[in-house]
């Protein structure tokens, strides 16, 4: 773990040419002032923070702390009232969810979102044909078009990335979770993103699936240079795939630095087992 101290919100307010981990105005992702209510309950309020290229980040917190929220806010399916997201020093403004995806931001779901009757290699060539498509979607939908060898090659780099290649026609109905959730994670990864925010990735996966899919991120974090930004509640998983973390609680950043330091601050321990010790 690299030495960063544990920062309070009020040190971390800047995200510009502060100390440790906060942003020099090169990060991938930047995170500035973003605030989101609902019903003029702040879900997320002021949250700075940042993501350098190729870094690991965890995004941990109670439930209902706010990050599933940010990270609609991140990849424009809510639009916050107040702040703003830059990717690699460009602001995202009102960009649509597909738009931020082309430019790179990849993401899984909380909830798993596959389509039963679809194979694993189906709903990566959906993902393909989405990103590259010059408006042949139409045709798929009246089943009058056929993966390309272009599209089959690049499922089956991904496929065989994430160590599932061996089930590219298994219809999705016969998979158990864990290997669902390889199938959201290998059609986010379809994109080649920059970025991967994944939340809640091990939810409902047993400790060998756990421990698989940590492997698997941090793979690509350190081999692909990809950066992740991982949401999740089982700290022994983000202990192994992050550099460091941010912390929230009710809607706001809480600490942030390197894992062990920020568990072991009272603030964080309080949030999290409502206990200073
Ligand atoms: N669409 C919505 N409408 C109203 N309130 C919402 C909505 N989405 C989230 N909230 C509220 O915003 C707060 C933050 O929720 P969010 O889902 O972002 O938390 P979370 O940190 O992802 O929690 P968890 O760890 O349980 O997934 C909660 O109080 C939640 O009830
Ligand atoms: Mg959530």
């Amino acid at each position: 773990m690299r030495g960063r101290k544990v920062l309070r919100p009020q040190e971390v307010a800047d995200p510009t040419g502060a100390p440790d981990g906060v942003s020099d105005g090169g990060s991938l992702l930047s995170v500035t002032g973003v605030t989101k209510s609902f019903g003029g309950i702040a879900a997320v309020r002021d949250v700075n923070f940042t993501v350098e290229s190729g870094e690991s980040v965890g995004l941990v917190g109670p439930n209902g702390a706010g990050k599933t929220t940010l990270f609609n806010c991140i990849c424009g399916q809510l639009r916050p009232e107040r702040g703003t997201v830059e990717l690699g020093g460009t602001a995202l403004g009102r960009l649509p969810t597909f738009q931020r995806a082309r430019l790179g931001i990849g993401r899984t779901y909380q909830r798993v979102e596959v389509f039963t009757d679809m194979t694993v290699a189906e709903h990566l060539l959906v993902a393909e044909r989405a990103r590259c498509t010059g408006g042949q979607l139409w045709r798929d939908l009246c089943n009058r078009s056929h993966p390309t060898p272009a599209e089959l090659k690049r499922v089956a780099e991904v496929l065989d990335l994430i160590g599932i290649g061996d089930r590219a026609d298994t219809p999705v109905s016969a998979l158990g979770l864990g290997s669902c959730r390889l199938v959201e994670l290998a059609r986010a990864l379809v994109a080649d993103p920059v970025l991967l925010l994944a939340d809640e990735p091990s939810s409902g996966l047993d400790v060998r699936e756990t421990q698989e899919l940590a492997n698997v991120l941090r793979t690509l974090q350190r081999e692909r240079g990809m950066a992740v930004l991982l949401v999740e509640h089982d700290l022994h998983m983000v202990a192994q795939v992050v550099d460091r973390v941010v912390v929230m609680d009710l809607g706001t950043v809480i600490a942030h630095g390197a894992f062990d330091e920020v568990m072991a601050d009272s603030t964080v321990r309080h949030a999290y087992l409502g206990t200073s010790g």
